[in-house]
C-alpha cells in the first residue's frame, strides 16, 4: 500500500503521513554535513546530542514553531564557524515528523522516530507505523527501549529486540535506552540489569551493524526528576556499559560505539557530564522542548571526551587604590616602564611606573581606550576621536571618532602587530537595555589617518579585542552574546574566517570584556560581572588558568612589570565597591608580550 492510500483509508491516527507529504527526503539522504570528528585524537566518536521530545508539544503549530526555532538555532551554529559541532537528531511525535523533516531540511540535524513496530511493514497492525514507513520519509533514526516504554506500555526485552531489528533492517540507525531503576541502583544492580537489557536487546545484532547503534544510559531515577546522575556516576556507569559491550562484542567494536548520557540533562549540567571520557553525547528530554536550552546543549564545549582539568587559580591583589567609575584599557609601555590606563566615565588617563606614587590626568570627553604612540606619547580614543598626549600633558587632535553619531562611542581598542590601531565602538544605550537598533556598532582599523570598517556587521559593546603572537589572529566579542570569536587577521584588509573560540558558561553573571594575549598565545580575558579573568586556550577552548578578583567587575587586563610577568586587571566601581587596581604574579614562565606602538 502506498503512503497516499494509507491517507485515504486512515483518516484519524498518529501516522506519519498524516502530514500528507510523501516522500521528503531521499531514502538515502546526500547531505552536505558539517563534518567534523569529536574524538579525533582519542577515538572517532563523534557525540551525538538528541532531543527526545516524546508526547509534547500539544498542537502542531507549537511543534512547528520550536522546529523553525531549532533550525534557525542549527543554521547560525553551522555559520558561526565552530570547528567541532556534534552530530544532532530530534524525535518529535510520529505526527510531526513530515513537519520536522521539512523544516530542518537545509540543517544538519536528524530526525528519528520515537517508536516504531516490532515488525515490518506494511500489514494488518492498527495504530503501528513500520520502520520502512518512517525511514521512506526521511527519518533517519529510531528510539528504542526507553523506560517509559518498558514501564508504562510494559515493553519487554524481546519486544525492544524485535524492534532493534526491524529498525535496523530498514536502514535506521538506533539509540537503544538502558538504565536501571532507583532501587536497583540502591541494591548495586546496575551492572547485571544493564548487561540484560543490552544482551537481550541487541540480540542477533552484529558487531558490524553496531555501527549504527548508539547507547544511552539513562538511570530511570534520574529521568524527568531533575535529578541527574553526577558526572563521576555517568562516567562510571558508561565504562560498566563499555565493557559489558566488550564481552559481546570484542574491545574495537566497544571502543567504536556511542554511549550517550540522559536523565535531567540541561544547559547547566551538560558541560560537566560531557566532559568524561565515555559520555559521548546526551539523550534530552524536557530541555529539549525549549529550542534556546537544546542550542546550549548542543553547543556543549567541543572537546568534551578531554577530561578538563581544574583550571590553576590565582587570586589577585589590590595594586592601586584608584577607584576608577570605569577602569578600562591597561597597557604596559616597555619605553618608559610604566602601566596606563582609563577611567571611561570619570574622563581620566591614569598611569603608574610601579615604584613612586600614581598619577592622573583629567581628559576632556568620555574615553574608551588608550593605546602607546610611535612617538613616545600616548593616543586616546575619546568620544569626540583620538586625541594624542604627550607625557607632559600637550595634548593634540589625531582624527574624529569613526561613528559621529550620539548613538555610539569608541570602547575597546588594541594596536595591531603592525602597528595600526584597532577600535571598537560601544551603543551607548547599551546599559539602558537598548532594544530597537541595538546592533550598531562597527569595528574599525586606523590607517592612512582615516578609519576604515573592518567587520562587516554591526553589534552592541566591543570587546576582548586582543591579537595573536603573531598577529594574523585577531579575538574580539560582542559582550552580551558571551561569545569569544577568533578571525584571520591582516593589517590591510577586513577580519575574515570567524570561528567560534569560547561561549562563557550560563552559570556565571555578565560577560566577557577586554583581553590581552600571552606569549604562548593563551586568550587572558576579564569576565566582568563573574568576579574572574580567565585563560582560554583557544585552540580547545578551554580554560585552564583563572584569576579571582575580589569584586564582581573586572574590565580588562594586560601584562606588565618586570619581564612582562605581572598580569594587571582593571575594574569597575559599583556603588562604591571596586574600582581599583589590580595585579598577579604570574607562575613561573607565563609572561605577556610587549605592547606594539601605534605608528600614524
Ligand atoms: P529528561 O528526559 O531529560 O526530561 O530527564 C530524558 C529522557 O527521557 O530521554
Amino acid at each position: 500500500m502506498t503512503a497516499a492510500a494509507l491517507v485515504s483509508v486512515l483518516p484519524l491516527g498518529w501516522s506519519p503521513f498524516l502530514a500528507q507529504v510523501p516522500i521528503l527526503r531521499p531514502a538515502h539522504p546526500i547531505r552536505s554535513e558539517v563534518e567534523c570528528s569529536w574524538h579525533d585524537s582519542v577515538s572517532s566518536r563523534r557525540a551525538l546530542i538528541a532531543g527526545n521530545w516524546k508526547m509534547s508539544p500539544a498542537t502542531f503549530p507549537e511543534a512547528h514553531e520550536l522546529l523553525k526555532l531549532v533550525a534557525a538555532n542549527q543554521r547560525s551554529l553551522e555559520t558561526s564557524g565552530r570547528p567541532t559541532i556534534p552530530e544532532v537528531a530530534v524525535f518529535p511525535p510520529m505526527p510531526f515528523l513530515a513537519e520536522a523533516i521539512a523544516l530542518l531540511r537545509g540543517t544538519t540535524v536528524k530526525v528519528g522516530a520515537q517508536n516504531i513496530a516490532g515488525r515490518p511493514g506494511p500489514g494488518a497492525f492498527t495504530g503501528e507505523v513500520a520502520a520502512s514507513m518512517v525511514q521512506s520519509m526521511g527519518v533517519e533514526y529510531a528510539l528504542l527501549g526507553h523506560s517509559e516504554r518498558r514501564v508504562l506500555f510494559h515493553e519487554t526485552d524481546e519486544e525492544i529486540n524485535a524492534k532493534v531489528l526491524v529498525a535496523l533492517r530498514a536502514g535506521l540507525r538506533v539509540i537503544l535506552c538502558v538504565g536501571e531503576t532507583e532501587s536497583e541502583f540502591d541494591m548495586g544492580l546496575l551492572q547485571s540489569v544493564c548487561a540484560m537489557q543490552l544482551k537481550k536487546g541487541l540480540k542477533d545484532v552484529t558487531g558490524e551493524r553496531m555501527e549504527t547503534v548508539t547507547i544511552a544510559y539513562e538511570p530511570v531515577w534520574a529521568i524527568g526528576t531533575g535529578k541527574s546522575a553526577t558526572p563521576e556516576q555517568a562516567q562510571r556507569a558508561h565504562g560498566v556499559l563499555r565493557s559489558i559491550l566488550t564481552d559481546m562484542f570484542g574491545a574495537d567494536v566497544a571502543r567504536a560505539v556511542r554511549i550517550q548520557y540522559g536523565g535531567s540533562v540541561n544547559p547547566e549540567n551538560v558541560d560537566v557530564l560531557m566532559r568524561q571520557l565515555d559520555v559521548d553525547g546526551v539523550l534530552v528530554g524536557g530541555a529539549s522542548l525549549s529550542a534556546d536550552k537544546f542550542a546550549r546543549i548542543v553547543e556543549v564545549s567541543p572537546l568534551p571526551y578531554v577530561p578538563a582539568p581544574q583550571p590553576h587559580m590565582l587570586s589577585a591583589r589590590v595594586a592601586v587604590l584608584c577607584k576608577n567609575g570605569l577602569g578600562e584599557s591597561p597597557v604596559w609601555s616597555e619605553r618608559h616602564q610604566t602601566l596606563f590606563w582609563v577611567s571611561a566615565t570619570d574622563k581620566e588617563l591614569w598611569a603608574w611606573n610601579l615604584h613612586d606614587a600614581p598619577w592622573y590626568r583629567p581628559l576632556q570627553s568620555t574615553v574608551g581606550c588608550v593605546v602607546l604612540d610611535s612617538g613616545g606619547g600616548i593616543v586616546a580614543a575619546t568620544e569626540h576621536g583620538l586625541v594624542g598626549q604627550t607625557l607632559e600633558g600637550t595634548t593634540s587632535a589625531i582624527a574624529c571618532a569613526p561613528e559621529p553619531t550620539s548613538l555610539t562611542r569608541p570602547n575597546d581598542g588594541r594596536v595591531d602587530r603592525n602597528g595600526h590601531l584597532v577600535l571598537g565602538m560601544y551603543n551607548i544605550h547599551h546599559r539602558s537595555g537598548a532594544t530597537a537598533g541595538e546592533d550598531i556598532a562597527g569595528l574599525y582599523r586606523f590607517a592612512n589617518g582615516s578609519f576604515h570598517q573592518i567587520l562587516d556587521y554591526k553589534f552592541r559593546v566591543s570587546n576582548g579585542i586582543a591579537f595573536s603572537p603573531e598577529g594574523t589572529t585577531m579575538y574580539f566579542c560582542d559582550t552580551p552574546t558571551r561569545k569569544v570569536f577568533a578571525f584571520d587577521y591582516s593589517s590591510d584588509g577586513p577580519l575574515s574566517e570567524r570561528r567560534l573560540v569560547w561561549t562563557q558558561p550560563s552559570a556565571w553573571p555578565g560577560g566577557p570584556d577586554g583581553a590581552q594575549v600571552d606569549a604562548e598565545g593563551k586568550l587572558w580575558i576579564a569576565i566582568s560581572g563573574a568576579s574572574r579573568v580567565v585563560r582560554i586556550d583557544p585552540t580547545t577552548g578551554t580554560v585552564d588558568m583563572e584569576v579571582l578578583v575580589p569584586v564582581t567587575n573586572p574590565t580588562s587586563c594586560t601584562f606588565g612589570g618586570r619581564d612582562l610577568a605581572t598580569l594587571f586587571i582593571t575594574t569597575r566601581r559599583v556603588d562604591s565597591k571596586g574600582g581599583e587596581l589590580y595585579a598577579v604574579d604570574m607562575p613561573f614562565g607565563i609572561k605577556g608580550l610587549p605592547e606594539p606602538e601605534m605608528r600614524m
